[in-house]
Formats: C-alpha cells, structure tokens, sequence
C-alpha cells in the first residue's frame, strides 16, 4: 500500500529514539515531511518519504502495479491515536446521573447515592459474553472512524470473579473481529461492590486471590488497573493488588488523584506504565515522576463531561519533564466519549497544551504508557501500519475543528477502513 501527496505526514519521530517517551520541548517535535508519501507491506511500514522520491523508486516502479495506491490529495497524515485508557465493556449509559449533576450533585455524592460505578454492575453482571463483545466491537469501530488504531479496554464493570473474566473475554473476542490493536486490562478495583461495603478487605482479597491469577493464567489481560481514590480504594489496597499483579507477572497501571491527593511514591517500586487523570499531585511527586518512565496520562473528557472549573495541570507536568499522555477514559460515567480528536481540543483550549504537544501524547506518548512504542505511535519504517488520514491541510485544524469528525480515512495493521 502506498500513500501519495500527502500534504503534510505528522512521523512523530523528532528528538529522541523511537520507543522513549516525549517528553519537555521533544512533545512539541512532531518531524513532519511535506508532500510525502508511506509506503506500507504486510502490515508495516517499509519507508517514509517524499512523493518525489516514492515515484523515483525502482522497487515501488517495478511492483506499481501490484500496489494499492492512495492519492492522499494534500490531506494530513498522522500515527492512528493511541487511546490508552477506556472502559468499553457497560451496557447503559448513565442517564438518570447526568441529570442529577446537571441539577447540582457532584460525582462523588452521586456514587454515595447508589448511582456511578455501582449502578452499571448489575447489567453487565446479568448480560451475555456476546452481548458485552457486540458492546465493545461497536465502540471500537466508532473509534476507527474517528483515527484511533490502539485501544486499552479495561473490565470494571462486573466486579465479580466470573463477570469481570466475562467483560476481558468480551474484550479479547471483540478484539479479534477488528483489524486494529487491543490492550486488555483487568479493572477489579475499581469500586468496592456493595455486597462487600464495609469489609473491603475481603474484596481485595477476591481480587488478588481470584480475578487476578485467574486473568494471568487464561493471559486475559496484560495489566492491572486500580482507582485509588477517596471512595474507592486507599493506598494501602492498592499496594496489595499491585503485588499480586507483580507476583502473577502483569503489569500495573493505576487511577490516581482525580477526586483527591494521593501520595505517588509508595507505588514507583512497581513501576507503572502509567498514572491517569493525576488532577491532584504533589510538587514532590511531579518532580519524581519527571526522572521515571511512567507516563502521566490526562483523560480532560471526564473534567469537562463532570462539568469541573479545573483540568489537570498539564504545563506543570510538561515544563517540569514528566511524559504526558492523553486519552479519551470512554466510560458511562465521566467521559462518554469515543473522540481522541475531542480529547485533543480540550487538552488545548483547556490545559493549554499546543497542538503539537497534545498529538505527541495521543500518539507515541500513549504508545509508551501502553508499552508498545516498539511498534506504535509514529511513522517510521518497521512500525506497525496504523495511519489516519484528516481531511485538513494543517495539523492544527485536527484539535480546532472541534465536535466535528475531518478523519477521511484509518489504516489498522496495514488494514484500511474508509469513512466513506
Ligand atoms: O476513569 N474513576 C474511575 N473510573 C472512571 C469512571 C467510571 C464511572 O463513573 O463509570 C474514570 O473516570
Ligand atoms: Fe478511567
């Protein structure tokens, strides 16, 4: 496959190596190349050029005929996004919450109210395995259309050993049935159930003991996630579910800090590929996180759906050197939304991210929070084929034009799946 008089190509390979995270002036690097083309065999990318050069090559000369050409017509040219935090696999949206936070209720007294988290188990508990994998397949389709090509999928709404095993299955079958790139994630902890409110201990222990040994051995998820917050589980929980995730050889990534403060440095010993929403931290722990690989990545759709004043501080991570992502959190709760397009724009107009630096970290940036800058998150020979191509002339139309979808086109493991 060939990709021909693209306006500008966005690589995403400036400054440091391709599998490091972006990180201070480097997110702003996005090493474009004007009038050029890509050129893509058996699911990867075999070079990166300009036309000129593409149309002079004696290889693409001699094989023209066997390569499907794609007349990009000036249109941009970016990696696929890199969504690196969702939670596709509920049923419902949540309707009767949305209301009630209208009318002035916050997150946290609604989920005190028997609505957020709890309110959702009940209905994936009681759905079947193909109904939840036709939840998420639908989601992850709606994705491609918009130019995501790598998708974290976490459980977390089933809270029980079968259901929350049923939810990754789900994932792992809808996952199967699309060209693009599936992370799934065991989120057990995401909120104590009521069935164990008051006795969490013995939760966590079903999630240590049970969920997780059972998610290794049938290798049904590569990380473990935690929301460790006031209202959901402390520090010292949290700790306990990280080792078991270490002992039974999945990685660990964590919610931290959205509703309240949670001291970070307890949980570096487990190096976490990532710590997401981060709303509140320390100065101490900014300045830690600055001299480690765990990414922090920033989810501002669920700031902006709870209808909050304030956004993650952005800048204050990235003039201090921490590797910052952004990801949509798609869940029924804080941020129904599948658009990384959206998640950009609001990274830009509200947490005065520049356009370049918010796509570094919806590209390779989530790639690194993901482990996968391997084979992800740029444009350079011998990564994975996942391309999107937009409908503009200048990348930073792809956070202006914002509530509209300009994604022409997404290629997926060499895959391509046309908006039209
Ligand atoms: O990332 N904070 C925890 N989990 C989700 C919300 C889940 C929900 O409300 O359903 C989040 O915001
Ligand atoms: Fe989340």
């Amino acid at each position: 496959m060939l990709l021909l008089n693209i306006g500008q190509l966005i690589t995403v390979t400036g400054g440091s190596g391709a599998s490091a995270p972006r990180r201070a002036r480097l997110l702003r690097e996005l090493g474009i190349i004007a009038d050029s083309a890509v050129l893509c065999v058996g699911g990867k990318i075999v070079s990166v050029g300009t036309t000129k050069d593409a149309l002079r090559d004696p290889w693409i000369k001699t094989h023209r005929n066997r390569i499907t050409e794609i007349d990009c017509s000036g249109k941009v040219v970016l990696p696929g996004f890199v969504d690196s935090h969702t939670h596709p696999v509920f049923v419902s949206p949540r309707l009767v919450d949305f209301e009630k936070r209208i009318e002035g209720a916050t997150y946290e007294q609604i989920a005190a109210a028997g609505g957020g988290i709890r309110s959702s188990l009940e209905a994936v508990r009681n759905s079947s395995k193909a109904t939840l994998k036709a939840r998420v397949l639908k989601v992850l389709r709606d994705m491609t259309a918009h130019g995501t090509t790598t998708v974290e999928a976490k459980s977390g709404y089933g809270l029980t050993p079968a259901s929350e095993l049923k939810s990754l299955q789900a994932i792992r079958e809808a996952a199967s049935s699309w060209p693009g790139t599936v992370v799934p994630t065991l989120l057990g902890a995401h909120v104590v159930p009521k069935e164990f409110q008051g006795c969490s201990q013995k939760y966590v222990e079903i999630v240590c003991k049970d969920m997780i040994p059972q998610a290794a051995t049938r290798k049904l998820a590569q990380f473990v996630d935690v929301f460790c917050d006031e209202g959901a589980f402390t520090a010292d929980e949290t700790a306990q579910i990280f080792e078991s995730a270490e002992k039974h050889g999945l990685k660990v990534r964590g919610h931290m800090g959205q509703l309240s403060e949670t001291a970070l440095a307890p949980f570096f010993r487990f190096k976490p590929a990532s710590l997401d929403h981060m709303d509140h931290v320390s100065d101490r722990d900014v300045s830690r996180l600055a001299g480690l690989d765990t990414v922090a990545t920033l989810v501002p759709g669920a700031n902006y759906f709870l209808g909050l004043k304030t956004y993650p501080d952005a800048r204050r991570f990235i003039d201090s050197g921490v590797a910052v992502a952004l990801a949509t959190d798609y869940n029924p709760g804080t941020s129904p939304t599948i658009s990384m397009c959206m998640a950009l724009s609001l990274a830009c107009t509200q947490m005065k991210m520049s356009p370049a630096e918010a796509i570094s970290a919806a590209t390779i940036n989530g790639a690194c929070a993901l482990q996968m800058a391997d084979r992800k998150g740029s444009i350079e020979p011998g990564k994975d084929a996942d391309l999107a191509v937009f409908d503009v002339k200048d990348y930073r139309e792809i956070p202006y034009w914002y509530g509209v979808n300009r994604c022409a086109m997404t290629i997926l493991n060499g895959v391509i799946a046309s908006a039209d």
